[in-house]
């Protein structure tokens, strides 16, 4: 018997399960149909953020950090940490058990939100009447009618050109969170978030790890002048990066993988490694929607074609997340699902591309938002920018954890902050007062004049606000 609702979301990732519970709380009747398996074949809704992603790479930083600080850091406070070992098992369990809270955490917001929900793969399917047809395969069998339907079904890893994931040596993100030891060569082809994010981890427990990266600057994407920084401190760690490398062939043997590579001069190079992560960027996932025969629209790229609100070539069908165009980032795709509910339901929802934040969860962090100065310079804007280093910060000290800085760069006539970049101890929550600033279109002067609690990390952030009118007051 087939079911109607207003709302039918396929992918219960953080785009389409968020925006599952906003078209509930504006009233419509909502369906999520997610396909995720636990491992005992049971639901797992959250997507690759919650299941292979954002929460297991998080808890697993925390883990490895705070190995690493009993390794050392512990001794400057009087604390010595006689005897340290690692048992990897309970770390991995401990990251599984944040993973299914998390599972469960959604499935009880749907059942507060009455959001009904499918555990299956659905797809599109040619429909005799005005309502999208949408049949679910899996543990469910059903066949769902919807007015609306959301597209949310992310993005997968892509593989290197024939180097398929065996997920034993050859890894995408969900192998290289699974790891049951510790390798002792770690190799990772592409310096970006996964690779600098999973050599982060790996390395803080003990492997050799050595990243090959195919363009000549590490992070092209950050402020320059953060990224040389992130350089260096990485380099001090001993995460080994090679840039401008061109990737020959490579070989999978029984137990480790040999890459031929030409170095940033060009000379021939060979290495051997234990495990190796393939982290060289996400394609969109379209597979099993049955996009095409129901006329839906992808792009040149893969990524479903949507317009600036994220409607697709489809009437009332709309796509939101790792699936279309933009930064693929939890955060943008809960902001994009949250908007085309609110459309649905004949709001304005919006969603501010100028201010999504970008953080990398390495030690120091980094995080920003905005133009950078590179980006600044080339649209010739005239700016100013302010810096201050978080020695200066009192905060910093007592923590033990003064590396890095924060920066801003403001129009130099209105002031209005173009783009705040920081690099050093708890970034990604600092950031958060400059998006909000942004989003206000505040100048660097009304952060520079708002009482910031001392002693605080977030005083590096008003100072470098103060240091962009010369007038930093502890450095
Ligand atoms: P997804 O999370 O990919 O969810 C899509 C869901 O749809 C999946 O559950 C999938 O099984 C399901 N699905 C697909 N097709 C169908 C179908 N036909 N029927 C039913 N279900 C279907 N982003 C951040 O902002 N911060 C981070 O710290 C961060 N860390 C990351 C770390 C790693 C290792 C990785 C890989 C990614 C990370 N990301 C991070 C990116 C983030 O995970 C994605 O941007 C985000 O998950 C995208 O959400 P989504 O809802 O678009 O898609
Ligand atoms: P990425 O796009 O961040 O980095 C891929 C890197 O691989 C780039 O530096 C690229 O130049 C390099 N590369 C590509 N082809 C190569 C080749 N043939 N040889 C060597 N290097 C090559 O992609 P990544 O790390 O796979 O992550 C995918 C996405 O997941 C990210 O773009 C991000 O949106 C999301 N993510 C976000 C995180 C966060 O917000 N903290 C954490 C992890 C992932």
């Amino acid at each position: 018997m087939p079911k109607n609702f207003d709302v039918v979301v396929i992918g219960g990732g953080p785009g389409g399960y968020v925006a599952a519970i906003r078209a509930a709380q504006l009233g419509m009747s909502t369906a999520c149909i997610d396909e995720w398996k636990n491992e005992k074949g049971g639901p797992a809704p959250g997507g690759t953020c919650t299941n292979v992603g954002c929460i297991p790479s998080k808890a697993l930083l925390q883990s490895s950090e705070h190995f690493e600080h009993a390794g050392h850091a512990f001794a400057d406070h009087g604390i010595e940490v006689k005897s340290l070992s690692l048992n990897l098992k309970k770390m991995l369990a401990r990251k599984e058990s944040i993973v299914k809270q998390n599972n469960d955490g959604i499935l009880y917001l749907f059942k507060k939100n009455k959001v009904t929900f499918f555990h299956g793969r659905g797809s599109f399917h040619k429909s005799g009447n005005d309502a999208h047809e949408i049949h679910i395969a899996g543990a469910t069998e059903e066949i769902l009618f919807a007015k609306h339907v959301i597209v949310a079904t992310g993005s997968v890893p892509r593989a290197f050109p024939d180097l398929p994931f065996d997920e034993k040596l050859v890894l995408s993100n969900t192998g290289a969170l699974a790891l049951n030891e510790v390798p002792k060569k770690l190799g990772i082809i592409g310096a970006g978030v996964i690779g600098l994010e999973m050599g982060s981890v790996w390395r803080r427990l003990g492997a050799e790890v050595k990243i090959l990266e195919a363009l000549p600057t590490l992070l092209g994407a950050a402020d320059a002048q953060v990224a040389a920084e992130a350089g260096k401190q990485f380099a001090k760690q001993g995460l080994e990066i090679e840039l401008g490398v061109k990737i020959g062939a490579v070989t999978v043997g029984k137990s480790d993988v040999t890459i031929n590579y030409a170095d940033g001069k060009g000379t021939a190079q060979k290495a051997v490694f234990d495990r190796l992560i393939v982290s060289i960027g996400r394609l969109p996932n379209t597979e099993g929607l049955n996009a095409q025969d129901v006329g839906l629209k992808l792009d040149e790229r893969g990524f479903i074609a949507v317009d600036g609100e994220c409607r697709t070539s489809l009437p009332n069908v709309w796509a939101v997340g790792d699936v279309v165009r933009g930064p693929m980032l939890a955060h943008k795709a809960e902001e994009e699902g949250v908007a085309v509910a609110e459309r649905i339901a004949g709001q304005h929802g919006h969603v501010n591309f100028n201010t999504i934040p970008w953080v990398i969860y390495t030690s120091p962090e980094i995080a920003w938002v905005g133009k950078t100065e590179q980006q600044v310079k080339d649209e010739k804007i005239d700016y100013r920018t302010g810096s201050f280093p978080f020695l200066a910060n009192g905060r910093a000290r007592a923590l033990g954890d003064t590396t890095g800085f924060v920066k801003f760069i403001a129009d130099a006539k209105s002031d209005e902050i173009l783009g705040v970049h920081i690099i050093g101890p708890s970034a990604s929550e600092l950031i958060s007062e400059a998006v909000v600033a942004m989003e206000f279109r505040a100048s660097s002067e009304d952060i520079a004049r708002i009482c910031h609690a001392h002693p605080s990390l977030s005083e590096a952030v008003k100072e470098a606000a103060l240091a962009v009118d010369k007038r930093a007051l502890n450095f």
